[in-house]
């Protein structure tokens, strides 16, 4: 397993539209196993594969890693078959968006389908933090980041603070 570097905002690779995968292989269990060393290695809940610059429609997710036991997850061409529309309002963070956090709305419950990373149908209602988390890496692979849900207010200024972040990290 390789820890890969997370892509941060605005890189415009996190604007692509992930491709979905054709089969389950060999492959696809390597780059979620990269990919969740990468996750735990910046102590993330959630991941999607093009955060660390792959195009392909993988999530993978922990969200349970209190007792220092890691309970991975894997979610392969995730769909959501329904939505409440009671929504919640829940603060979410992005590793491609360092440092910040803000509350964003969404459906309380959704159902949804996947493949495992055996390539078996999994279809689950999920609400809490999972629907929460589902939902916000199901936007990584439309191109979409939480600050899209944000006023243009609010993620101009996030954006800012984010590009200020990268300036004191990276000096000239
Ligand atoms: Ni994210």
């Amino acid at each position: 397993m390789t820890i890969r570097p997370i892509i941060t905002a605005p890189d415009p690779r996190l604007k692509a539209v992930s491709k979905p995968v054709e089969i389950v292989d060999d492959d696809i269990r390597k780059l979620a196993d990269d990919m969740l060393e990468s996750m735990y290695a910046a102590e993330g809940i959630g991941l999607a594969a093009i955060q660390i610059g792959v195009p392909s429609r993988v999530i993978v997710m922990d969200l349970d890693q209190k007792d220092g036991k890691r309970r991975p997850r894997v979610f392969i061409n995730p769909k959501i078959l329904w939505a409440s529309d009671e929504t919640t309002i829940c603060q979410e963070g992005c590793l491609s968006v360092p440092d910040i956090w803000e509350d964003v709305e969404r459906p309380s419950k959704i159902r949804a389908e996947w493949l495992d990373r055996n390539g078996k149908r999994v279809e689950e209602e999920a609400e809490g933090l999972l629907a929460t988390c589902l939902q916000h890496e199901m936007d990584h692979l439309e191109g979409i980041l939480f600050l899209d849900h944000l006023s243009r207010l609010k993620r101009s200024i996030a954006l800012r603070k984010l590009a200020k972040a990268k300036r004191l990290k990276e000096p000239a």
